[in-house]
């Protein structure tokens, strides 16, 4: 719980994004091509088209800003760009890597800004973890009418036998932990009647390339390895190591592909 009572983060996720060094490390990025879809998207226009807005664009759950850091490279000079995150481990990386970056620690539900503030609400790689009626009401308060609302998630591309065989391999520790694939976010934003979708655009995604130690340590950037118990963070990335050197496609390879896509979503927001 929060300090006013509302339910914030997830322990699994409080427990699971504490290691910015770890995430920012093994973490892939973006592509320039869906970061100026994602800043196309999120710059379209708002039914209020005054100029009054305290913030042009607010990035929710930015974690150690593999995104924010795309996005200031390529969003038009002058943008006032907010950027929350509610792990103190990861703002701390965030704001080593993009001096003079305007940050604030928060969660979701607990937006420090006066309502119909915002012009646009991107979140890459986390609408998973906040995908309920308070938070998606906190998130409707601060955007202006006709607001823009941007998801965007790198996926595995289900169409690689790796891949396949590795979400299915995977899933004794995901259990319950939100992710994108369940699509119960989906599910959720289609059933409010402030949210309404504008286009979903598909991308080939950035791989996750590497030795199988990579892929490994990759791995422990996932919530629900790093949120184990250390013994038990231990025998899973054993049984990962074994997953990769005994898959056909891992087998005797020095390097390993997952191939990647991206999914860019936008929403916009209804006060009506
Ligand atoms: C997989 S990381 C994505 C980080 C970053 N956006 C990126 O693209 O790498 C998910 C992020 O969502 C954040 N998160 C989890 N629960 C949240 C909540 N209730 N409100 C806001 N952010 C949350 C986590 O702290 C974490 O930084």
């Amino acid at each position: 719980m929060s300090s006013d009572g509302k339910p914030g983060v997830i322990p699994v996720a409080k427990a699971g994004f504490v290691d910015g060094g770890n995430y920012e490390t093994y973490r892939p990025g973006y592509t320039d091509e869906v970061v100026k879809e994602v800043i196309s998207m999120a710059t379209d226009s708002v039914e209020s088209c005054d100029d009054d807005c305290e913030y042009d664009i607010l990035e929710l759950g930015a974690g150690t800003g593999k995104f924010t850091e795309c996005l200031f490279k390529l969003c038009p000079q002058g943008m006032k760009v907010l950027v929350t995150e509610p792990s103190s481990d990861f703002v701390k990386t965030l704001e080593e890597k993009n001096p003079g970056v305007n940050t604030r620690q928060c969660s979701a539900n607990n937006i420090p800004l006066p309502d119909n503030s915002v012009k646009a609400i991107i979140a890459a790689q986390c609408f998973h973890w906040f995908a309920n009626d308070e938070n998606i009401t906190e998130i409707v308060r601060v955007l202006k009418p006709g607001g823009n609302f941007v998801l965007v998630w790198n996926i595995l591309d289900e169409k690689s036998l790796l891949n396949a065989d590795f979400q299915k391999f995977i899933l004794k520790w995901i259990k319950d932990t939100p992710q994108y694939y369940d699509m119960r976010w989906e599910k959720f934003l289609d059933s409010c009647d402030k949210v309404r979708l504008v286009s979903r655009k598909c991308f080939d995604g950035p791989a996750f390339k590497g030795s199988i130690d990579h892929l490994v340590r990759l791995r422990t950037t996932f919530s629900y390895i790093q949120s184990l118990e250390d013994d038990q963070k231990e025998k899973a990335c054993e049984e990962i190591r074994e997953f990769y050197e005994n898959h056909p496609e891992g087998k005797g390879k020095e390097f390993l592909t997952h191939p990647m896509i991206t999914d860019v979503i936008h929403y916009k927001i209804s006060k009506k």
